[in-house]
């Protein structure tokens, strides 16, 4: 895994956007996978900064999202569907109907994870996968477990997730129990992956995925079978 470590968030920020950017200028109808959370904020700013200062072009590009709430309405403003619009799909020359996110509003919830598995692999994988991480290891709702699940699945969030996503919610009783998500499989399709962390809380998990080796307990760890990884990340969690 290539690590690149940025003074500070903004410099996460810009070098992720960068690295994007680059993906997108060789490859004008990319599949791009992108991810939601407070750490990607600054990139999708940057990248909508990009687009519209002409340096780059969304109008060709397809996006596969990496995981929603469930159940849940696109239209909640907790739900990653209404999270991606904001930051980055109202910001862009991107066609919507190009944008995808688990249905969190499907009434089948395992037929919809199927559905989108199916979708994912249709286009081959993203070009470029864009990850956060969990303080527990988690990528997208991949948790720390016995077993991880290779395909497009719904699962139970943990306590420490609920915990840790509360203070988007007006309490933890309020943060949706489920979710769909990719599965591990899913993520490894894509060629490229870039994952992100910034801040002291992300310090542990990262350190555990740098250490190369496999295991269930930090899902983050299982990017080290993938031949193209980068962690873009700051000093202040890389250094702890
Ligand atoms: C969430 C998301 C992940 C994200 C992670 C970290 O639960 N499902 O995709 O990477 O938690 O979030 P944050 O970037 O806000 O720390």
């Amino acid at each position: 895994m290539k690590v690149i470590v940025c003074k500070d968030y903004a410099e996460m920020s810009a070098k992720s956007a960068e690295i994007v950017a680059d993906v997108m200028k060789k490859k004008p109808n990319a599949v791009l996978g992108l991810a939601t959370g407070s750490t990607p904020e600054g990139m999708y700013a940057k990248l909508a900064e990009m687009n519209k200062a002409g340096e780059i072009d969304f109008s060709q590009v397809t996006t596969v999202n990496l995981d929603e709430y469930y159940p849940i309405s696109p239209d909640n403003d907790q739900s990653y569907r209404y999270f991606m619009n904001k930051n980055l799909f109202d910001k862009v020359n991107i066609d919507k109907t190009h944008t995808h996110v688990p249905q969190g509003s499907a009434a089948d919830g395992e037929a919809e994870a199927k559905r989108y598995e199916a979708f994912v692999r249709s286009l081959g994988g993203a070009d470029i996968q864009v990850l956060g991480i969990g303080r527990n290891g988690h990528i997208a709702f991949n948790e720390p477990d016995t077993e991880l699940v290779p395909a497009t699945h719904i699962t139970s969030l943990t306590e420490d997730t609920i915990d840790a996503n509360a203070r988007f919610f007006a309490s933890a009783a309020d943060v949706p129990t489920k979710a769909l998500t990719m599965g591990m499989g899913t993520i490894l399709s894509a060629k490229k992956i870039i994952i992100l962390a910034n801040g002291k809380g992300k310090h542990d998990a990262v350190m555990q995925m740098l250490k190369g080796t496999v295991t269930t307990s930090c899902p983050a760890s299982f990017l080290n079978l993938h031949d193209d990884v980068v962690l873009v990340c700051d000093e202040a969690c890389y250094n702890g």
